[in-house]
């Protein structure tokens, strides 16, 4: 039987100012300090980050940032290294989010290059992956993501890929109210451990966390969770209030 412990994780995007981030976090570990089923992470924008951590140090939330920069310091005006985010109690780091793939020119390979940055920095690369609703209706919902983890995960070793969450999220599904159902989520993580299994090793396709994405909300993340290769959610809209999110990592 696999041991995965479920990861809840919240994505603030470009929300909240330092006050309302301390606020909100500050309020979240009240709420969940008795969650012991799932491990829960909440990524504040940048700004925040310092902040929230007062907030959470020490409690059962972890801190995780939205983005980083592979380069290890240098001049590279506006970006944020790894050992800026470790500076700051973060312990996690989401890559790749289809918004930064769609506005910011996030590649396949760029999310590679930061995804070996986070495992060697020790920080918990969550991978996102997922296909437009384009590619689903033309069939090519497996194709697309094949490429996305085996370029976003070339060269990683099996020990690199130890602590690797990946995050499915169906872009289709992001911010419109309209989930995958949990046949289709399913589908699509059994997938992703297939392919690690295949391209790892059948332990680490058995530890490995696959989280769902993509409006996940109070009323429909139970049944998402009661898939068998469901390991959790990342959360958009639904984590930017606390008693929301916490009814969420809660499922
Ligand atoms: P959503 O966002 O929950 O608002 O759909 C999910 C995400 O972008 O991670």
């Amino acid at each position: 039987m696999p041991t995965r412990k479920p990861l809840i994780a919240g994505n603030w995007k470009m929300y909240k100012t330092v006050s309302e981030a301390f606020e909100t976090a500050d309020k979240l570990v009240q709420l969940v300090k008795d969650v012991d089923q799932a491990e829960v992470m909440i990524a504040p924008p940048f700004t925040a980050l310092a902040p929230v951590f007062a907030a959470v140090q020490g409690t059962n939330v972890a801190l995780g940032a939205q983005n980083l920069y592979w380069e290890a310091e240098g001049a590279y005006t506006g970006e944020i290294s790894t050992s800026m985010l470790r500076s700051t109690g973060c312990t996690h780091v989401i890559i790749g989010h289809s918004e930064r793939r769609q506005y910011f020119g996030e590649t396949d390979e760029s999310v590679n290059k930061k995804v070996k940055a986070a495992v060697a920095a020790g920080l918990i690369p969550v991978m996102c992956v997922g296909e437009s609703e384009q590619e689903r209706d033309d069939n090519k919902t497996f194709s697309v993501l094949d490429k996305q983890v085996k370029i976003g995960l070339e060269g990683l070793s099996l020990e690199d890929a130890a602590t690797l969450v990946i995050a499915y999220e169906p872009i289709w599904a992001i911010g419109t109210g309209k989930t995958a159902t949990k046949e289709q989520a399913q589908e699509v993580h059994r997938y992703l451990r297939e392919w690690i299994e295949k391209n790892y090793s059948a332990d680490l396709a058995d530890a490995i966390r696959i989280l769902y994405g993509g409006s996940v909300k109070p009323d429909n993340v139970t049944a998402l969770m009661a898939q068998p290769d469901v390991d959790g959610a990342l959360v958009g809209g639904a984590s930017l209030d606390a008693d929301t999110f916490s009814q969420i990592a809660k499922f």
